[in-house]
C-alpha cells in the first residue's frame, strides 16, 4: 500500500529536506556537520541546553523550522562515546535516524558523519541497514489507508557522505543482500498460514535459484523412501502435504565440506490432537520462523557471493487435528532408526527436526550444523525476548555464536545439555518420547534433538522468544523480527572470511 522510503546516497553539499545529523557525547559535531549547521549559529546549543540533550547514545534532539536553514526540521541523534561502537550500534543509530523523519516529509538527508568525523563506507552501510529494517512494514493485506497513518508515503531519504559512490558500493556488496534476507524472513513469518502452507513456502524458497542457489524439493514419496517417519507423522493430519527443501550455495572450494543450517518450518501449529487453547493460537502461523531465517540467510550469502559452501534445509509441515492425525501414544520410526513415542502431538517441532538433522548429517557430513526453531514456550519463560536459547555439543561453536550475537545484537545465551536429562525422555515403549514433563522443557527438547546429531558439532537455537511478537525496537516495528539472519551471516563471515 504505502511505499517504503527510497534510500540513496549523496554528497555533503546536497542537503535537501529534513536534516538528520549525529553528535557525540558533549555535543561534539564532525566538521561537515559543523559546516552544515553554521547558518543556525548557536540555536542547536541553546535547544540542547533547554532539553538537557548532551548527545548520549540513542538520544534525540529535534528542532522544527530552524531559522537559518532551509530544512523544515533538524534532528540531532546522539552517538554517545564513539570509541568502540559495534556494528549493532551503527545499525541501531541508522534505525533511530530514519525513524525521526516525519510522515509529511517529502525529502530527508541523513548526514552520515559522527562526532569524530567521517564514517567508513561499511559503517555507512550499517546505518543504511538499520534504516532499511526500521522502515519495514507488512501491510500487504491492508486495503484501506487509515487517516492517521503516520507513515511517510513517498519520502526520499539520502545518506550524505564524503564518498557516496564508495558507500553505495559497500551497501551493494554486502549489506543490501543482508537487509533483503531479513526482510524476506519477516515477510514469510508475517504471512498467514492459509497463504503460506508447505507447498507455497517451497515455491517461494525456490526463488533462490535466481541467485544461483541449487534448490531441491522433496515430496512425500521421497520422504517416505528416506524413512522420515517422524516428520511425516506430524504432517499426516493436514490437507497440505509436507515438503523438505534443500538449498545449496557452493561459493567455497570445490568439494569442501559445507556448513549446514536447518530450520523448523511448521507453517501452522494448532497443536494437533493435543490441541492448543484458542487464545493466541493465531501466532502459530509464525512457527516456521526458523525455516524463514534459513531462507533469508541463504539469500544474504548468495547475494554477496560468500566464498563458502553452505546447505540450508527446512522441514515444512502443518500440524493439524484430523481423523488422520497422529495420536498421543503412537510410535513412529525416525530416519535414524530410533523409535519415538508421541506423548504430546504439540511437541512436533522436535519430530520434524529429528529427521531433517539426521538427513543433513548423513547426506552432507557438514563441518557443523546449526538449527533454528521456535521450539518451546519454556524458553520464553527462561529468557524472555532478549536472548535466544543456545544448546550445543561444541564449546568452540558456542563461543563463535555468542561472539556473533554480541556483534550483531542478536544475542544467544547458552543453556545446559547433559545425560542427566535423558531419563526425562526415555520411553516405556520406544527408544525416546517426545516430551519430558513439566520441568526444564527447553532443555529436554534440546536433549531430544541431540539424540539425532551424533558427533557433528551442532548448535540448536530456540527462537520462540526472539522471532515472534517482537517488542518494538529501533530497527523493527513488525510482529516478526527476522531474528537470526544477521547472526548467522556474521557467524559464516567470521568463520571463513575474516
Ligand atoms: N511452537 C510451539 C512453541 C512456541 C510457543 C513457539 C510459543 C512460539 C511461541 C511448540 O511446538 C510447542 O507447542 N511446544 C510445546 C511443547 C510441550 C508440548 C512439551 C510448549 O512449549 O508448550
Ligand atoms: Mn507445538
Ligand atoms: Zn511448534
Amino acid at each position: 500500500m504505502s511505499e517504503p522510503p527510497k534510500i540513496g546516497f549523496t554528497s555533503y553539499d546536497r542537503l535537501r529536506g529534513v536534516l538528520v545529523t549525529f553528535c557525540a557525547e558533549g555535543l561534539k559535531f564532525g566538521p561537515a556537520t559543523q559546516k552544515a549547521l553554521a547558518p543556525i549559529g548557536d540555536l542547536h546549543r541553546r535547544a540542547a541546553a533547554a532539553d538537557r540533550f548532551t548527545g548520549k547514545n540513542g538520544s534525540v534532539l529535534e528542532i522544527v523550522a530552524p531559522s537559518g536553514l532551509n530544512a523544515p526540521r533538524l534532528v540531532i541523534v546522539g552517538t554517545g562515546k564513539e570509541r568502540d561502537l559495534k556494528d549493532r550500534d551503527l545499525i541501531k543509530l541508522g534505525g533511530i535516524a530514519i525513524g525521526r523523519v516525519p510522515a509529511a516529509a517529502a525529502q530527508a538527508t541523513i548526514l552520515a558523519e559522527f562526532g569524530a568525523g567521517a564514517l567508513k563506507a561499511d559503517q555507512i552501510a550499517d546505518l543504511v541497514l538499520g534504516a532499511r529494517l526500521r522502515v519495514y512494514r507488512f501491510d500487504r493485506y491492508k486495503t484501506k489507508r487509515k487517516e492517521d497513518d503516520e507513515r511517510p508515503s513517498k519520502v526520499e531519504v539520502n545518506f550524505a557522505c564524503t564518498n557516496p559512490a564508495a558507500a553505495e558500493k559497500a551497501w551493494g556488496t554486502h549489506a543490501e543482500g543482508l537487509a533483503d534476507g531479513v526482510v524476506w524472513a519477516r515477510d514469510l513469518i508475517n504471512e498467514p498460514a492459509n497463504i503460506l502452507y508447505p507447498n507455497e513456502f517451497a515455491r517461494r524458497a525456490s526463488g533462490l535459484r535466481k541467485l544461483g542457489v541449487l534448490v531441491e524439493v522433496l515430496d512425500v514419496p521421497a520422504m517416505r523412501k528416506l524413512g522420515m517417519g517422524a516428520l511425516l507423522g506430524v504432517g499426516q493430519g493436514s490437507s497440505h502435504e509436507p515438503k523438505v527443501v534443500v538449498m545449496r550455495w557452493n561459493g567455497g572450494k570445490r568439494g569442501a565440506d559445507p556448513v549446514a543450517f536447518i530450520g523448523k518450518g511448521v507453517c501452522f501449529d494448532s497443536g494437533g490432537i493435543s490441541i492448543k487453547p484458542a487464545q493466541g493460537m493465531e501466532d502459530m502461523k509464525g512457527d516456521m520462523a526458523g525455516a524463514a531465517c534459513v531462507v533469508g540467510l541463504m539469500h544474504a550469502l548468495a547475494a554477496r557471493k560468500a566464498k563458502v559452501n553452505v546447505v540450508g534445509v527446512i522441514g515444512l509441515v502443518e500440524n493439524m487435528p484430523d481423523g488422520k492425525a497422529q495420536r498421543p501414544g503412537d510410535i513412529v520410526t525416525s530416519m535414524s532408526g530410533q523409535t519415538i513415542e508421541i506423548i504430546n502431538t504439540d511437541a512436533e517441532g522436535r519430530l520434524v527436526l529429528a529427521d531433517v538433522l539426521h538427513y543433513v548429517n548423513k547426506r552432507f557430513k557438514p563441518k557443523f550444523m546449526v538449527n533454528l526453531a521456535t521450539l518451546t514456550g519454556a524458553i520464553i519463560v527462561a529468557l524472555g525476548q532478549e536472548y535466544a536459547g543456545l544448546f550445543s555439543n561444541d564449546d568452540k561453536l558456542s563461543e563463535r555464536l555468542t561472539k556473533a550475537g554480541e556483534a550483531t545484537g542478536e544475542k544467544v545465551w547458552r543453556m545446559p545439555l547433559g545425560p542427566e536429562y535423558d531419563k526425562a525422555i526415555d520411553s516405556k515403549f520406544a527408544d525416546v518420547k517426545n516430551t519430558g514433563g513439566r520441568n526444564a522443557g527447553s532443555i529436554t527438547a534440546a536433549q531430544f534433538l541431540q539424540r539425532f546429531v551424533d558427533k557433528t558439532p551442532w548448535a540448536h537455537l530456540d527462537i520462540a522468544g526472539t522471532a515472534l511478537g517482537s517488542p518494538q525496537t529501533d530497527i523493527n516495528k513488525s510482529w516478526s523480527s527476522g531474528w537470526g539472519v544477521r547472526l548467522l551471516d556474521r557467524l559464516v563471515e567470521d568463520y571463513y572470511e575474516r
